[in-house]
C-alpha cells in the first residue's frame, strides 16, 4: 500500500487549500457565464495565474470556480506530488524498473502496475453528491452554470465532466472526460470521439440492443478529474478509480447513483444521470472552440438524456477553457507524460524521455530522447510509440539523442538542423489521426512525420563503415550535414528588404538556427508550393533546412506561434515537401480549390466586445493588474 498522499475530500477542500496558498481569487461582483469568464481565465491561465472563484454568476445560483490546474505546481498539489516528475518516480519504484530497462519484462511487470494502483473504490451509503435531487421535469441543466466559451460555440458545454459508463458485455467502469454541450433543459450532446471507451460501450450496447446508462459526476477530487483524461493502459481492472485512489493512497469513495446501476464519486460536486439510447440519432454538436486553438466544427454524435440530478446543498461548479496553449489541459497532459513514461519505458526502454510541448496540443508534436545503441533505432521507437494507446494520434514525432532536453524547444529544434538531412531522415507513414485535427485527409485519418534528429550512425548515412567497427574502436561518430548549417538570418516584410518577394507574403524572417519562416496570405490553389519551390532555389535559401510556411494570422517573430500554426494544418505527406535538402512545411490554410474537401476552421479569437468589457470591469471585480 504506498503511503497515503496528502490528499483532497472534494474540490472544495482543494479550494480551501489553494485560497491559504494564496492562489485564489474571489470575484464577488455579477460576472457573465456568456464569454466573460471565459476571457477572465484565459488571461489569468496565460500569465500563470491564480485560480479564481467567481460567486455570483449572472442567471445562476452556484459559483463556479476556474484554473484549479492551472499550472505546474497546482496540478501536482493536487495529485499530492511535489512535483510532476515524482509522478514517474513513484511509478518507476513500484514496477521495478531499475536502470532503464526492465529485467524481469514486460509481462510480468504490468500486472505489477495493475496490482500496484489498484485500489478499489470504497461503496458508501450515504453521499453529499446526493443531497439534493431533482427528478424528471425539476432536471434543468440551465440551473447550472455551464460556460458559453468562445464566441462561435454552438453553446454552453459542460467542460470538466467525468463521464462514467459500464461494458455493456463485461460490466468494466469507464470514466472518460468528454466535453457535453447542453442542447435542452434535459438533454446534451456526448463528445466521446471515435477511438475512446464510451464509444465502444455505446457500440456495444447497440448490438445488445440496449441503451446505455450514463452517469456525469462534476467535482470531485482533483485527482479522479484528472483520472478521467488520463490514457490508461488496457490493463484489466485498472480503472480511472483505481489510479485517483492510488494517487491519493486511499480507496476512492462512491455511491451507488439513484436511478443508474453506476457508481458515482460519492464527494462529487454534481451528478447527472440519464442514458444514451443508440437507437436515436445523433445530434449536431459543435462548433466548439476546442484544445487545438481552433474551432471545431459541427458534427454529429449521440445525445444523452437527463433524467435525474443530484448534487450538494452548496455545490460549486468546476470547468476549465480550452483554446489556444498554453490552457490549463497542458499541465493535465503533463501529468499523463509523467505517470505514464514508466509504463512506455518497460516497451520501449531505450527511451529516456519525451514530451508533448503546448505548441503541439498534445496530438500534434512528441519529442522523444533515446539512447542509441543501433542504426534505425529512432524509427524503431517512433514506430513502437504510434502502436501505444493515444500516442496513435501522434502526427510529427522528433527523436533525438539522450542529453537533449525534450522540454526545451530550442534546443531540439536545433537538434533537428543539425542532424536530421531531410529525405535521408525524415519519413512520412499513415494512421489514425485525432478526430479535433482539421487538416488530416479525412476524419481521423491522416499521415505521420517522423524525424530522426539522433547522431547519426554510418549506416545510416550511407557510410562504407558500420557500427561492428564503431562497437570495435570505442568511437563515436559524429555525422553532421556536410555543410554545417550557420545561416545569417534574414528580414524581410511587407515592404520586403533583404528576403525575396513572393504573391501573399504578409512578413517573413529567418533564425540563427536555419529556419526561413514565412506569413502567407494564400488565394490560390498551388501557391505554397510555387513559393517554396521559388524559394529553395533562391541565395537566401542557403544554410536555411526548414521552410515554415504559416497563415497570415500568425506572428512571424513569436515561434511558439509559428509551430503551433504548422503542426495544425499540415498533413505531412500532404503538405511536407523535400526540395533537394530544404525541407517545406506548408503550414497555410487550405483551400477547396487545392482539392481540400473538408470546411477549414477558424482560430479562436475572443469578440472586441467581450474583451473590451473585460478590460473595463477588471478592477470592478477585483482582479490584479498584473493579469489584465
Ligand atoms: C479538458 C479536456 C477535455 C476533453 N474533451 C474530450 C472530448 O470532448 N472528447 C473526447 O473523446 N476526449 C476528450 N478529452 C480527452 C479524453 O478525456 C482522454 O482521451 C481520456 O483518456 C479518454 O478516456 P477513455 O480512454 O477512457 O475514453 C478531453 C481531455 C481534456 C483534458
Amino acid at each position: 500500500m504506498p503511503r497515503p498522499a496528502q490528499t483532497f475530500p472534494d474540490i472544495q477542500s482543494f479550494i480551501h487549500l489553494l485560497e491559504q496558498r494564496g492562489e485564489l481569487l474571489r470575484v464577488r461582483e455579477p460576472v457573465s457565464r456568456d464569454l466573460e469568464i471565459t476571457e477572465i481565465s484565459d488571461r489569468l491561465v496565460k500569465k500563470g495565474g491564480p485560480a479564481v472563484l467567481f460567486e455570483n454568476v449572472v442567471g445562476s445560483d452556484y459559483p463556479v470556480v476556474m484554473g484549479l490546474l492551472g499550472t505546474r505546481e497546482r496540478m501536482a498539489l493536487a495529485l499530492g506530488v511535489g512535483d510532476l516528475d515524482e509522478l514517474a518516480r513513484k511509478i518507476r519504484a513500484l514496477i521495478d524498473l531499475g536502470g532503464g530497462g526492465s529485467k524481469l519484462g514486460l509481462l510480468s511487470n504490468l500486472p505489477k502496475l495493475r496490482d500496484a494502483m489498484n485500489l478499489p473504490p470504497r461503496h458508501v451509503k450515504t453521499a453529499p453528491a446526493q443531497e439534493v435531487v431533482w427528478r424528471g421535469d425539476e432536471v434543468d441543466l440551465s440551473k447550472i452554470p455551464v460556460l458559453k466559451c468562445w464566441p462561435g460555440d454552438g453553446g454552453p458545454f459542460v467542460t470538466f465532466p467525468l463521464v462514467i459508463t459500464k461494458d455493456p458485455e463485461t460490466g468494466e467502469r469507464n470514466m472518460g472526460m468528454y466535453r457535453m454541450q447542453v442542447m435542452s433543459k434535459n438533454t446534451t450532446g456526448m463528445h466521446w470521439q471515435r477511438h475512446k471507451t464510451g464509444t465502444r460501450h455505446l457500440e456495444k450496447a447497440k448490438r445488445l440492443g440496449q441503451k446505455l446508462e450514463v452517469a456525469v459526476a462534476i467535482g470531485g477530487d482533483p485527482a479522479l478529474i484528472y483520472a478521467a483524461t488520463a490514457p490508461i493502459p488496457p490493463v484489466p481492472g485498472l480503472d480511472e478509480f483505481a489510479v485517483a485512489g492510488y494517487l491519493r493512497g486511499q480507496r476512492y469513495p462512491v455511491v451507488r447513483g439513484l436511478t443508474v446501476n453506476l457508481d458515482v464519486p460519492a464527494n462529487a460536486e454534481f451528478v447527472l444521470e440519464g442514458y444514451v439510447d443508440p437507437a436515436e440519432d445523433w445530434v449536431v454538436e459543435g462548433p466548439f472552440g476546442d484544445h487545438t486553438g481552433f474551432y471545431t466544427l459541427p458534427d454529429l454524435y449521440p445525445l444523452f438524456h437527463v433524467t435525474c440530478v443530484t448534487m450538494r446543498r452548496n455545490p460549486v461548479y468546476p470547468a476549465t477553457i480550452v483554446g489556444r496553449p498554453p490552457m490549463e489541459d497542458a499541465y493535465l497532459i503533463e501529468a499523463s507524460e509523467r505517470l505514464f513514461l514508466p509504463a512506455a519505458q518497460l516497451i520501449i526502454p531505450e527511451i529516456v524521455d519525451y514530451h508533448m510541448p503546448p505548441a503541439g496540443v498534445a496530438h500534434n508534436l512528441v519529442v522523444v530522447s533515446i539512447k542509441k545503441d543501433f542504426p534505425g533505432q529512432a524509427y524503431k521507437v517512433a514506430n513502437g510509440l504510434l502502436g501505444l494507446g493515444q500516442m496513435m494520434f501522434a502526427k510529427v514525432i522528433v527523436v533525438v539523442d539522450e542529453n537533449v532536453k525534450v522540454n526545451d524547444m530550442d534546443a531540439v529544434w536545433r537538434e533537428v538542423t543539425q542532424k536530421a538531412v531531410p529525405g535521408r531522415d525524415t519519413l512520412t507513414t499513415r494512421g489514425p489521426i485525432d478526430v479535433l485535427d482539421h487538416s488530416s485527409r479525412g476524419w481521423g485519418y491522416g499521415s505521420k512525420l517522423i524525424i530522426d534528429a539522433t547522431t547519426k550512425r554510418p549506416e545510416e548515412i550511407g557510410s562504407p563503415k558500420s557500427s561492428r567497427e564503431e562497437q570495435a574502436q570505442d568511437y563515436a561518430l559524429d555525422v553532421f550535414f556536410p555543410d554545417p548549417v550557420a545561416p545569417t538570418p534574414l528580414q524581410g516584410g511587407l515592404g520586403g528588404d533583404e528576403l525575396p518577394h513572393f504573391e501573399g507574403i504578409l512578413a517573413q524572417r529567418q533564425t540563427a538556427d536555419g529556419y526561413w519562416v514565412v506569413v502567407l496570405d494564400k488565394t490560390r490553389p498551388g501557391q505554397a508550393r510555387a513559393l517554396a519551390e521559388a524559394f529553395a532555389r533562391h541565395p537566401a535559401a542557403d544554410g536555411v533546412r526548414h521552410l515554415l510556411i504559416c497563415d497570415e494570422q500568425t506572428d512571424v517573430n513569436d515561434m511558439g506561434d509559428v509551430w503551433w500554426t504548422v503542426l495544425n494544418n499540415i498533413d505531412p505527406e500532404r503538405d511536407v515537401w523535400n526540395l533537394d535538402g530544404l525541407l517545406a512545411w506548408d503550414g497555410a490554410r487550405k483551400l477547396a480549390s487545392e482539392g481540400f474537401v473538408r470546411d477549414w476552421p477558424n482560430k479562436l479569437v475572443m469578440s472586441e466586445a467581450v474583451r473590451r468589457r473585460v478590460d473595463a470591469l477588471w478592477h470592478v471585480w477585483g482582479l490584479p493588474e498584473q493579469y489584465r
